[in-house]
Parts: C-alpha cells; sequence; structure tokens
C-alpha cells in the first residue's frame, strides 16, 4: 500500500498530503489500532486536538508504527478554554506530552470566539493567543500555524494583526455545506481550506441519502463518500476523514481515477444545504471542556 504522493503548497512553501486523516472519536476510546491501520494504508498526515483526547493514541501509534516522526506530519489544536497568552502556551505543553513529541507541524486554533464576549473582547483573546503562537514557533516546538472554524471577520482580524500568517483554515466542508463565501476568503488571502466531518459524519437521512449523490455515485460508480471526497480535491480542499476500517480508509484514498464533470461539481455546489452539524463559530455555545488531567 503506497503513502499519498500527491501534496498541496502551503504559503510557506511546505507541502501537506492532499488527503489527511481526522482522529475525532465520538465515544473518545483509544483509538491507536485506527491510527496504526490509517499509517498502514498510507496516511501520514493526521488531524487531532486537546479536545478529542486523541494525541496520547496518536503519540502511541506513531510510536510503535514503523515509520520515523519526520514521515509524520502531526496536527493539533487548542481549545476555547485553552486561549489566551499563558493559557495556550500552557496547552501546548500539554500537548506534546501527550503526543510525546518536541514539535507539532501545525497547531491551530480550534475555536474564534468565546461564549458570551462581545466583539472586542473575542478579538483581542484572538489576537493574545495568536501571539503565543508566534512565540511558540519562534522557539522551534511548532513549524506552523493554522485556524479552524474561523470565518472571514474571524480570519481578517488574525490576518490583520499577525506576524506568522495562518497556513491552513479548517472548516465543516461538504456538498450541502460548501460554505463558499468562506472558503473564497480563505483563497483571496493564501489560506489553504480543509474540510472537517468532509464526509458529513455519515449522518443518515442527508449525505449518504441525498437523490444527487446516489444518483453520482451511480454515474461514476464510485461510491457517496468517493464522491464527496473527490468533489472537495476538485475545489482544492484537503479533506481529513475518519475512518475505523481498513476498507474505509482504502477507499478514501482510492479517489484519483475519475473526475466529476463541471456541470456536476456545479449541482453538487449548489445543492441544497444538509447533513450542518449546526455549530456557527458566531451563535453556537460550545459546552465541551477540554481535559488538563488527561497528560
Ligand atoms: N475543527 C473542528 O471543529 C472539527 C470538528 C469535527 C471534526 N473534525 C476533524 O475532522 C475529522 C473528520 O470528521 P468526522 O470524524 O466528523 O466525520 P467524517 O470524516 O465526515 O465521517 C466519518 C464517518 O464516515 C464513515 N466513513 C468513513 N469512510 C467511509 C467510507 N469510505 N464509506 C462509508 N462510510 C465511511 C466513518 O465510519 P467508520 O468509522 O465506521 O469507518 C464515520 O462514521 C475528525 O475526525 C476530526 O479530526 C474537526
Amino acid at each position: 500500500m503506497g503513502t499519498i504522493e500527491r501534496f498541496y503548497t502551503l504559503n510557506d512553501g511546505s507541502k501537506l498530503p492532499v488527503i489527511g486523516f481526522g482522529t475525532y472519536n465520538e465515544e473518545f476510546s483509544d483509538n491507536k489500532k485506527a491510527i496504526l491501520d490509517a499509517i498502514e494504508c498510507g496516511y501520514r498526515f493526521f488531524d487531532c486536538a486537546s479536545l478529542y483526547e486523541t494525541e496520547r493514541s496518536l503519540g502511541n501509534a506513531i510510536r510503535e508504527s514503523k515509520i520515523s516522526r519526520e514521515e509524520v506530519i502531526i496536527e493539533s489544536k487548542l481549545w476555547i478554554d485553552e486561549m489566551g497568552y499563558k493559557e495556550a502556551k500552557a496547552a501546548l505543553e500539554r500537548s506534546l506530552n501527550r503526543l510525546q513529541t518536541d514539535y507539532i507541524d501545525i497547531y491551530m486554533c480550534h475555536w474564534p470566539r468565546q461564549t458570551g464576549t462581545d466583539d472586542e473582547k473575542w478579538k483581542e483573546k484572538d489576537i493574545e493567543t495568536w501571539k503565543a503562537m508566534e512565540e511558540m514557533v519562534d522557539a522551534g516546538k511548532v513549524k506552523r500555524l493554522g485556524l479552524s472554524n474561523y470565518l472571514p471577520h474571524h480570519l481578517s482580524n488574525i490576518l490583520d494583526n499577525c506576524r506568522i500568517r495562518p497556513v491552513v483554515d479548517q472548516l465543516e466542508l461538504h456538498p450541502g455545506y460548501s460554505q463558499e463565501a468562506a472558503v473564497a476568503f480563505c483563497r483571496e488571502n493564501d489560506v489553504l481550506p480543509m474540510a472537517w466531518s468532509p464526509l458529513g459524519r455519515g449522518r443518515e437521512n442527508a449525505t449518504a441519502g441525498n437523490s444527487i449523490l446516489v444518483r453520482l455515485s451511480e454515474k461514476y460508480g464510485k461510491s457517496v463518500q468517493q464522491i464527496n471526497l473527490r468533489f472537495l480535491l476538485q475545489k482544492g480542499i484537503l479533506p481529513i476523514p475518519k475512518a475505523s476500517t481498513r476498507e474505509h480508509m482504502l477507499a478514501n484514498t482510492d479517489v484519483f481515477d475519475f473526475e466529476i464533470s463541471r456541470d456536476d461539481m456545479w449541482m453538487l455546489t449548489c445543492m441544497p444545504q444538509t447533513t450542518w452539524l449546526g455549530e456557527h463559530p458566531d451563535f453556537y455555545i460550545p459546552d465541551r471542556r477540554s481535559n488538563p488531567d488527561n497528560t
């Protein structure tokens, strides 16, 4: 099984495989085995976060695998309750400890806006957090910085005030929730859009059941999930699907032998909203907390 040998070039000249692997596990169970399988299936770019409590299993899997640390790209994120200058620095140390590494390849701020904060307050907090993150790069503990769930008005606050530019912005993106405005803003600012829940998290009666997707699946002889991934890739977006079985892991990289036509791309782009998870950064109030004891 070969590794994914196609890459996106980021705004700092570095490269990322065009498909990554998501580690979020709703049960928060140890998913080391899935990650070891993913490494064997050719994945080299792994997304995790302090919130997911998957950093330790990712670190363990990398140590147990036969590949070197340099061959793997680790992306992790600090959570909302880890924002702030001092808090962010402490969060990074905890993440490094759990990942059992001395650097993270891409470190992200997970969520732009703290609950109940007015405009000026969340902007200040974001800038303060970013300043700490820039110093992590200076210290060699982080290679590059990214954002997650930053819409144009959140991203521009960082762009207007940063010394080190974010290389990626991770957003919920899939057919039925393609967030065209946010993706266009990323492009204008040379920030690579990355897709979380690229398969709509397999929710019933939505992506998988959507008649447009089913029709295109039959037309192209590919699964609905492969249509989702190919759609994102043709838009120049980097998907990070999560999968538990080798069959799914391999299917999710078997998306380079067909091309969705221009008209079908438009049909997917314009399809009615479906399978949106419902977490809007300006309105949704995440009640989850990071677990500082999870060291
Ligand atoms: N930044 C954020 O706020 C944020 C939020 C959510 C997620 N994420 C990241 O994005 C990653 C991916 O998103 P996600 O985990 O929400 O969902 P997803 O990748 O859209 O969907 C995962 C679901 O699809 C199924 N699946 C995978 N490949 C399949 C295939 N080829 N055929 C049929 N079913 C398939 C999986 O089943 P099996 O497990 O049975 O294979 C699982 O139920 C996460 O793991 C996480 O790293 C980030």
